[in-house]
């Protein structure tokens, strides 16, 4: 009989031990999956703002801010949707004050945002979370180059008339006007559809 309860004892903490060893593995896999996100995130982010920043700025060489306009929504990049197809993933950008009304924060975005608007400029960084078997990415957006004011300034001092005018017309619902430079603008959300960890 005791040797019986023993043997039952003992099975119990192995399972118990293999359990816990389980649960730590676990951890330790959804660790490293949130963290590869984020670096994925980071680099598709990094690219994306690089390709539309070259575009945007090219227009505006061309024909100056209002001639620019268009090329500021990120879909008009084809490197946005080839990323998007790429890595099974969603990118949009999304802000308290957004421009285009397509742009307006839904529940969860806005308690990042709220979250984002709350930290010191210095604390802005990356974030991952998952929901399900998708895994969630946001990164800040500021107002970080001179040239982000030609659109999101003040009107008569920083967005002349031509381009406030074009805005106006195209984006009649616009709320992004105002912004100073190091401003918090918004936020970038990429959502990754479930996929195998190696896909480089
Ligand atoms: C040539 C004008 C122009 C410049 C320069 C510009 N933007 Fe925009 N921005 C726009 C337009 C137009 C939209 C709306 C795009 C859309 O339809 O999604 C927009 C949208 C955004 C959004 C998405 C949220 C929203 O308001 O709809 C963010 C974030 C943003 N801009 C940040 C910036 C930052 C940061 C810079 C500087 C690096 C910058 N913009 C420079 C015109 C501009």
């Amino acid at each position: 009989m005791i040797i019986l309860g023993l043997l039952v004892l003992e099975s119990c903490k192995e399972r118990a031990g293999g359990s816990s060893q389980d649960t730590a593995s676990a951890e330790m896999q959804e660790a490293a999956i949130l963290a590869h996100h984020q670096q994925l995130g980071d680099s598709l982010v990094q690219l994306a703002q690089a390709g539309m920043l070259a575009a945007v700025a090219q227009a505006m060489e061309k024909g100056g801010p209002p001639n620019a306009v268009d090329f500021c929504n990120i879909h008009a990049s084809s490197l946005v949707n080839e990323m998007a197809e790429r890595w099974n993933c969603s990118l949009r950008r999304t802000s308290h004050l957004p421009r285009n009304p397509e742009n307006a924060p839904d529940a969860d975005e806005l308690k990042i945002l709220d979250w984002y608007s709350g930290l010191g400029s210095e604390a802005l960084t990356s974030t991952v979370w998952r929901d399900g078997s998708r895994v969630h990415y946001a990164s800040p957006i500021q107002m970080k180059l001179p040239a982000c004011l030609k659109c999101h300034g003040v009107p008569g001092t920083d967005v002349d008339a031509a381009t406030l005018g074009i805005i106006k017309e195209k984006y009649p619902q616009d709320k992004a006007l105002n912004y100073a430079m190091n401003d918090f603008r918004g936020m970038w959300h990429l959502v990754f559809e479930p996929e195998p960890l190696s896909h480089e």
